[in-house]
Formats: structure tokens, sequence, C-alpha cells
């Protein structure tokens, strides 16, 4: 009988022992932040004109007569006479904007940025460019405008 009052008492005692001991969270594990420096990205700052597909054409009268001139003795080496057409090695110019066509001509490439709605006829580098003529694009551009066929 003695036995069971002391087992009675005992698991009374490890009850009361289990419900009183506070649970302590455990601790919460330290988090090991490995700091990487890293470099700081090199702010490229472009000219802002880079950006822009404005470029500013070098007002020069428009002369129809020096446009053509122009263009029958420089461009048709790679374009068509008819600018409607391609040319042996150059495309159609009909729907080059003036914007476009100064930039094209001056540094031979497209610009960074097309016109709105501009698409590149050919994905090449192969027109040289004429730094000079750059006066003489609207000229040049109106006289290929004037030759437009639709
Ligand atoms: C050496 C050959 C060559 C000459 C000369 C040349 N072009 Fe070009 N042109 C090209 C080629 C090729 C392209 C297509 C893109 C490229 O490869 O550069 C082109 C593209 C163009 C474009 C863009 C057409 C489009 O709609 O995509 C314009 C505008 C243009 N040329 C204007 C001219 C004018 C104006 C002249 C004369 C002052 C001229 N080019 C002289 C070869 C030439």
């Amino acid at each position: 009988m003695n036995s069971i009052i002391w087992l009675v008492t005992l698991g009374v005692l490890y009850l009361s022992f289990i419900f009183t001991t506070p649970v302590k969270a455990p601790a919460p594990k330290k988090v090991e932040v490995e700091v990487v420096k890293t470099e700081a990205p090199a702010v490229v700052e472009a000219a802002p004109e880079a950006k822009t597909a404005e470029v500013v054409v070098e007002a020069g009268p428009v002369d129809l007569e020096k446009g053509k001139a122009i263009y029958l003795s420089t461009c048709i080496k790679c374009h068509n006479k008819d600018p409607n057409v391609k040319g042996p090695i150059g495309p159609e110019l009909v729907d080059a904007p003036l914007e476009l066509m100064h930039h094209k001509v001056i540094t031979g490439r497209y610009p960074d940025v097309l016109p709105e709605g501009f698409v590149p006829k050919r994905k090449t580098k192969q027109m040289t460019k004429f730094p000079q003529l750059g006066k003489d694009v609207p000229s040049i551009h109106a006289y290929v405008q004037s030759l437009k066929k639709k």
C-alpha cells in the first residue's frame, strides 16, 4: 500500500514539475551573415544626346538640285538611282526620316535610339560615313522624297 502512495506522490510531483517549469524558447540560432563586398557598379555617364533619337540636323537651305547632284554622285554607288528600290548594296531610302538620314550620313550608322515606327532596312554596318555632307542632308532628303512613289 505504501508503494502505491509513493508512486502517486512521485507522479504528482513529476507532473507539477512539468507544468510549472517554464518552457524556454530555443535560443535563436546565430545566423552568420557573410558580407560580400562588391564593387559598386560603375556609373556610366552617357552623353545625354546619345540616348535620344533626336539629332539636331544642321539647318542648311533645301536645294533640290544640290541634293540631286550629291545623291547621284555619292549615294548611288550603293543605293539605287531610284530611291524607292534597293540598290547594289544599300536599301531603298524613301522611308528614312530626315534625322535618321542625317545620322546615317554623318556617322555611317543607325542611331542607338531609332525614330518611332522606323525599322532599319538592313542590320549590316556597311555604309561609309560622309561627315562633310551633314549640312546637305536636308537637300538630299528632299530630293529622295521628291521621288517617293507611294
Ligand atoms: C558604301 C556604300 C554606301 C554609300 C556610298 C551610301 N550608303 Fe547609305 N546605306 C548603305 C548600306 C549598306 C545601308 C544599310 C545599312 C548598313 O549596312 O549600313 C545603308 C543605309 C542607308 C540609310 C538607312 C535606310 C533605311 O531605311 O534603313 C540611309 C538613310 C542612307 N543609307 C542614306 C545614304 C545617303 C543619303 C547616301 C549618300 C550621301 C548614302 N547612304 C551612301 C550603303 C551606302
